[in-house]
């Protein structure tokens, strides 16, 4: 992928070096609720104090802290200097380091001419399409229902029988036959190179800046296989980075608020085909945490539409977990047996379809089931293992009446009392089990059907008005729109936290920038004072759990707003008081203060 310029190359650097993996392979870490614990790689410890936060890609020790993104763990560690980790980083993802001084460098040349190839090959298979010999490929387009409109917007073309057709179109333009070679459209031996896709339905695969970077072909004769083919990894392609259709569907994404994840080209078209214009495939591949934040960038919720029992694999359910850790608010939908969401348009319509999407589940309610459909219940081992897989789940779930629904699930499979395994979910969740109304019956054990661990007590909540600032602030640094989104409410005069207010000045001395958005970026903005940024880091390492982190935001937001509303009336009110104790409510000040508490009473009152 060409970037513009070098904050575009660190973006898409950092974006490829996921922290967790990097800092993995020098530290073993452990998953903790929202965040990965080790022991640290710059002090000598023995209980893990290092911890490194995914969503906002940073880390910090809280025995010696040390802090960073993962340049800056990378320079730390190797003792190197930035363009040190920068060149480290690059060549753990393959990736070419860009020099931005104006003239091309070898790299950028390379990676335009096989675009250019690309192009081209891409204007011969469509120009294919309408030739006699792609008649049969015509007749299977037709008979899969695709509109003109759709294989065109798609882009679909027709790769010929023969074995050199469009390598010698293509060196027959000018390329040069290695340069071809390099795009993956032809098989490279020894001695030769031919065509790879022949007598195929070819699927151009574009990124989201309308390059072709890749193709897929179908087989039309049945009797062939394999059914689909695809490009290998390239210069310009790289398949866990890439979303097929995403070139089309971010288009409609944000308005929708959601994207439809199926699993192969021809669920894409047909789901195009039918008006449902947000739908993406992974290809045949899990899928990836790159994947995951690209979404993430365009929406905070995708449903999965995998034929049949796909969505249950166990590949499939790390990449959904995945999906799920990045933020996204995963729903599953359940297809008629052996159909994919093509074939259940076909054959069901879209009124049926609809419905399926209606009736969507959590991805946490879609594992429930599948436990309890795949223990044998009547034996009670298996029943006692079922419950405390559903019950680990359960137990990773914030919102209370979620918990409450697969509480009841747990309960109806298992035969389980209410209270025990309610209780045993709230030990799981590092909560105290609630107090119940009914008496303890004197044996103990009865309020729980696992063994008893010390109860974890958790921190306890600041419930001062730095609470929301702190979770608002942790929310913002998640992604550029929920920042946008929260800036339209507060601004960091709003805030009385001295760390997050720096924060928030940070966030919008990026936008004005036009830097790229990320933690490291906001915190190079804000005061370089040693002790401002350890507070910073510390602010951030803050969990915070949420389906549904945009409104979670603007709901802080305006909390924070309504709050600095109220300090203000608060502090006036103070001094008005002073005054009136002094024998001045008279004074014109003391008149002026009284009607400025109202005011900010009343603004405070009036934000819903
Ligand atoms: P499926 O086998 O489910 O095919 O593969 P499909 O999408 O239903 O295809 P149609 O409807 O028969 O045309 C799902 C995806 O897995 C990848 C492709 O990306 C495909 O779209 N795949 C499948 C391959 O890469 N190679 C194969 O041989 C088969
Ligand atoms: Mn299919």
């Amino acid at each position: 992928m060409a970037q513009d310029t070098f904050s575009e190359f660190l973006a898409e650097l950092k974006e490829k070096n996921d922290i967790v993996s990097v800092v993995s392979s020098y530290v073993p870490l452990t998953r903790k609720g929202r965040h990965h614990w080790g022991c640290c790689p710059f002090h000598n410890e023995k209980t893990p104090s290092f911890s490194v936060n995914e969503d906002l890609q940073i880390y910090k020790c809280f025995g010696c802290g040390v802090a960073g993104d993962v340049i800056k763990f990378v320079q730390e560690k190797e003792r190197i200097d930035f363009n040190g980790a920068v060149k480290i980083l690059a060549d753990r993802v393959g990736m070419e380091i860009p020099k931005f001084n104006g003239s091309d460098t070898q790299a950028d040349k390379k990676r335009s001419e096989l675009l250019s190839i690309m192009n081209a090959a891409q204007e011969y298979f469509v120009a294919n399409l309408s030739k006699p010999m792609a008649a049969a490929a015509n007749d299977y387009i037709a008979k899969r229902g695709l509109s003109k409109k759709v294989v065109e917007s798609f882009g679909l073309g027709y790769a010929p029988e023969g074995w050199e057709n469009l390598k010698t179109y293509l060196v027959g333009l000018g390329f040069s036959a290695d340069s071809v070679n390099e795009t993956g459209l032809l098989t490279v031996g020894d001695k030769k190179s031919y065509d790879k896709f022949r007598n195929r339905i070819m699927y151009p695969i574009i990124d989201e800046k309308g390059n072709i970077i890749s193709f897929g072909g179908r087989i039309i004769d049945p009797n062939d296989t394999p059914k689909y083919m695809n490009c290998p990894q390239t210069l310009l392609y790289d398949k866990s980075n890439t979303l097929y259709g995403l070139n089309i569907a971010k288009n409609y994404a944000r308005a929708a608020g959601s994207l439809i994840i199926v699993e192969g080209y021809m669920d894409v078209i047909s789901m195009h085909e039918y008006g449902y214009n947000t739908a993406v495939a992974s290809c045949g591949t899990s899928l990836t945490q790159q994947q995951a934040r690209k979404i993430k960038r365009y929406v905070d919720k995708v449903y999965i539409g995998y034929d049949g029992d796909g969505a249950g694999q166990k590949a499939t359910l790390r990449g959904l977990d995945i999906l799920k850790a990045t933020g996204l608010d995963v729903q599953v939908l359940s297809f008629p047996d052996g159909c994919d969401p093509d074939d259940t348009l076909r054959k069901y319509g879209k009124e049926y379809f609809d419905d399926i999407i209606a009736n969507a589940k959590k991805l946490e309610e879609f594992k429930i089931e599948k436990i309890f459909s795949s223990y044998d219940l009547k034996k009670n081992d298996q029943k006692l293992a079922a419950a405390k897989a559903a019950m680990e789940i359960a137990s990773k779930v914030t919102l209370d009446i979620e918990r409450e629904k697969y509480i009841d699930m747990i309960v109806k499979n298992t035969g389980y009392s209410q209270r025990a395994v309610s209780n045993d979910i709230d030990r799981m969740a590092g909560k105290a089990p609630q107090a119940t109304n009914q008496q303890p019956t004197g044996d103990s054990s009865r309020g729980s059907i696992i063994a008893k661990k010390p109860v974890i007590k958790q921190p306890q909540t600041n419930q001062k008005d730095s609470h929301a600032e702190i979770r608002l602030v942790c929310l913002m640094m998640r992604d550029k729109p929920i920042a946008e989104a929260a800036l339209k409410i507060v601004n960091a005069t709003c805030f009385e936290d001295m760390t997050c207010k720096e924060i928030v000045n940070g966030i919008q001395a990026v936008f004005d920038s036009g830097d790229t958005f990320d933690s490291a970026t906001v915190i190079s903005k804000i005061k370089q004072d040693e002790e401002l940024i350890s507070n910073a880091y510390n602010v951030l390492m803050t969990e915070v759990n949420t389906l549904d982190p945009v409104s979670e935001a603007v709901e802080y937001a305006k909390k924070v707003r309504r709050q600095y509303y109220l300090r203000r009336a608060k502090q006036m009110q103070d001094k008005a008081n002073a005054m009136i104790a002094d024998g001045k409510i008279a004074d014109e000040e003391c008149q002026r203060l009284i009607k400025e508490i109202g005011r900010y009473k009343t603004l405070a009152k009036e934000i819903k």
